[in-house]
């Protein structure tokens, strides 16, 4: 059996599990999942990774949500979701792809460096400003978001 990556049209619970793991926030994965390209990893029957993309600005998606199953972490499924991603930006003409991350996911920002993506700037205190909740990973109180972005 071998990893197929589609896309999906209606969100299920399992689709959900994965989208909050990477972004805690119902009210933020709703408002931007409708305008959004969704894509999902399945192994069988299962839905084991979705990655979400978003048209921002003319010629620029961003991936504004990508999740793994926890079994399967590790296993370079969030690699081949991203390298989806670059390739459905490039068959629709996008010249940009964008991802935003906290700055305490330091196996999101090793992930992503790897597959290409460069540093832009850092959105400061966004974490503070849009979640209600205070966010600990790896021991570190998350504030930061941090800007990458690759161009196609
Ligand atoms: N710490 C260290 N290295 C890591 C980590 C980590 N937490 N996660 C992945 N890596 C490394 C792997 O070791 C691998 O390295 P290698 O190429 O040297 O072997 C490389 O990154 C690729 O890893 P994959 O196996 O392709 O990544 P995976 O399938 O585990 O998915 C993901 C990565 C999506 C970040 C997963 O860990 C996950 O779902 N995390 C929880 C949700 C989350 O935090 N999502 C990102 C939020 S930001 C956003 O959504 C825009
Ligand atoms: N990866 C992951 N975690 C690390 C790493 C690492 N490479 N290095 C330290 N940590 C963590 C430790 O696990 C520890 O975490 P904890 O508090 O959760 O237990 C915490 O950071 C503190 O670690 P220390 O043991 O106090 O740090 P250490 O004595 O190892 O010194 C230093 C860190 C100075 C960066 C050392 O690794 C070093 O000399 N590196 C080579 C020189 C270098 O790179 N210097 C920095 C260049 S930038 C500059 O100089 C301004």
């Amino acid at each position: 059996m071998s990893v197929i990556i589609e896309q999906f049209t209606m969100a299920t619970n399992s689709h959900y599990e994965l989208l909050l793991d990477a972004d805690p926030s119902r009210k933020i994965v709703d408002s931007y999942l409708s305008k959004s390209h969704r894509i999902e990893a399945r192994w069988g029957l299962q839905i084991i990774g979705v990655i979400i993309l978003m048209p921002t600005r003319p010629e620029t998606l961003e991936i504004v949500n990508i999740a793994v199953n926890n079994d399967f972490q590790n296993q370079g499924i969030g690699r081949l979701l991203i390298e989806y991603a670059l390739e459905y930006a490039r068959e629709h003409k996008f010249k940009t792809v964008e991802i935003g991350t906290g700055s305490t996911s330091l196996g999101s920002l090793y992930l992503y460096q790897k597959c290409g993506f460069r540093m832009t700037h850092i959105d400061r205190d966004y974490f503070s400003r849009h979640y209600d909740e205070e966010i600990i990973e790896n021991k570190i109180v998350l504030r930061d978001m941090v800007r990458m972005s690759q161009d196609v």
